[in-house]
Order: structure tokens, then C-alpha cells, then sequence
């Protein structure tokens, strides 16, 4: 399962662009609105620092003419068809865009996806991506991980290329249960991404190793003995 960063901090982009193999970031208004100040050249600072990878922006506008217009206009700002997937939300509106985009060959993230049924509509319309929401499903008593499970199964029946990326990620266990539904990708946020990682044991295993090679060789390194 491909990983993908959640969030538009240069910092933590940075970060993670440089230590973790992430493909891409992904961004929607509310995150962007938490970086404020001039939003096209943060977007454009973005882009400078993961290359070619994927970046997701999300669409603003609700009307049908003037959300195709737009995502059109996303795509050229901040890269091309291939770098830049356009975020849409799961409606009526958004799946007509989805339709006509993909058939210009636009790379679609349907976003804000709470449903199975969603996923199928958003598949049907072409979409590159459909972005169930795991944490904010489990949050209303839904189940997160098992909407996750019930898309994939209908992408893997009808052989479609939709893959999903699932996103809104509180723990690091539901992203692993999502991991093993065989999900093509997921957005992760800083903390979460950082959660995969850690370990304390991995930490004193590591202290353990330094000890015992200091105390056998010292200071020199196995590579300045070659
Ligand atoms: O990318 C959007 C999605 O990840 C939402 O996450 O944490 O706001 O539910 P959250």
C-alpha cells in the first residue's frame, strides 16, 4: 500500500519527503487553510520539494462549469495530468466533473467518500482515486476499516483501475487494518506516519548494539576499518 502524506507543512513535507518513502501529499481546504498567508506559492513550495511525486488539491468551487474550469486551472499552476490529482467531493456535481475530467485524461481523487456506494458512482465516473474517510466513519459508529474492505472487494469484482486511497487516519492500527484490505494507497498525517516508526524497543535495541561495539572496538567504525 502506497503511503501519502496528509498535510501542507513545509516542515513535516520536508521531513518526511526526505526519511519516509511517501509518493505524494495530499492537501484539502482545511488544511490548507491551517498554513494561511499567500495559499498559490505554498502550493507552488510544495511542489518544489517532492519533484514529480503526486500532489492532491482539492477543488473550491461547487458549480459544475466553474469546478471543471478550476481543476483545470489546478492542474497547470501546479504541474501536469500525471503530477497533480484533483481533489472532488463525493455529489452529484462532483461526479459529473469526475466524468467529463477523466475523459480529458485528469487525474481524479474523489474525495469525502462515507460509503461503498459512493465509491462504485465515483469508480463508474472515471475517478483515479476515491478517499473513503476511516477515522470519521469509526467516529459516527460506522465501521472505517470494514467500508474500506467492502470498496476494495468491489473494485477487485469489477476489475476497475479506481484505486482507493484512504485517508482520514487517527491510529496506526487502522492503518494497518487498512493495509490489509489491499488497498492501493493512504494518506497519513504527520503524527500517524510517525507512529509506523517509532518503537521503544527498536530505540534500546539500537542503544544496545552502540554499547556493545564501543565496548568491544571503541570509537572506530566497522567502515573506517575497511
Ligand atoms: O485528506 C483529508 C482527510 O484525510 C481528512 O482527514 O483527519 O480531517 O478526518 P481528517
Amino acid at each position: 500500500m502506497k503511503l501519502i502524506l496528509d498535510t501542507a507543512n513545509l516542515e513535516d513535507i520536508r521531513y518526511f519527503n526526505t526519511y519516509y518513502p511517501i509518493v505524494g501529499v495530499t492537501t484539502n481546504p482545511t488544511i490548507l487553510s491551517r498554513e494561511g498567508g499567500d495559499i498559490v506559492a505554498h502550493l507552488h513550495e510544495i511542489r518544489k520539494i517532492i519533484g514529480n511525486k503526486e500532489l492532491h488539491i482539492q477543488v473550491t468551487e461547487t458549480d459544475y462549469d466553474a469546478m471543471v474550469k478550476e481543476a483545470k486551472a489546478i492542474v497547470k499552476a501546479f504541474g501536469n495530468k500525471e503530477t497533480v490529482c484533483v481533489k472532488i467531493p463525493a455529489t452529484d456535481v462532483g461526479l459529473r466533473a469526475t466524468k467529463a475530467l477523466a475523459e480529458e485524461g485528469y487525474r481524479i481523487t474523489v474525495t469525502a467518500v462515507l460509503s461503498a456506494g459512493q465509491a462504485l458512482l465515483a469508480a463508474n465516473a472515471g475517478a483515479a482515486y476515491v478517499a473513503p474517510y476511516v477515522s470519521r466513519l469509526e467516529n459516527i459508529g460506522a465501521d472505517g476499516v470494514g467500508t474500506v474492505a467492502e470498496i476494495q472487494e468491489i473494485f477487485d469484482a469489477a476489475g476497475t483501475d479506481t484505486q482507493i486511497l484512504a485517508a482520514s487516519f487517527k491510529t496506526a492500527r487502522e492503518v494497518l487494518d487498512v493495509a490489509l484490505t489491499g488497498a492501493g494507497a493512504a494518506t497519513v498525517s504527520a503524527d500517524v506516519m510517525k507512529r509506523l516508526l517509532a518503537h521503544t524497543t527498536t530505540d534500546t535495541s539500537i542503544a544496545g548494539f552502540a554499547a556493545d561495539w564501543e565496548k568491544a572496538f571503541g570509537k572506530k567504525t566497522l567502515g573506517s576499518m575497511l
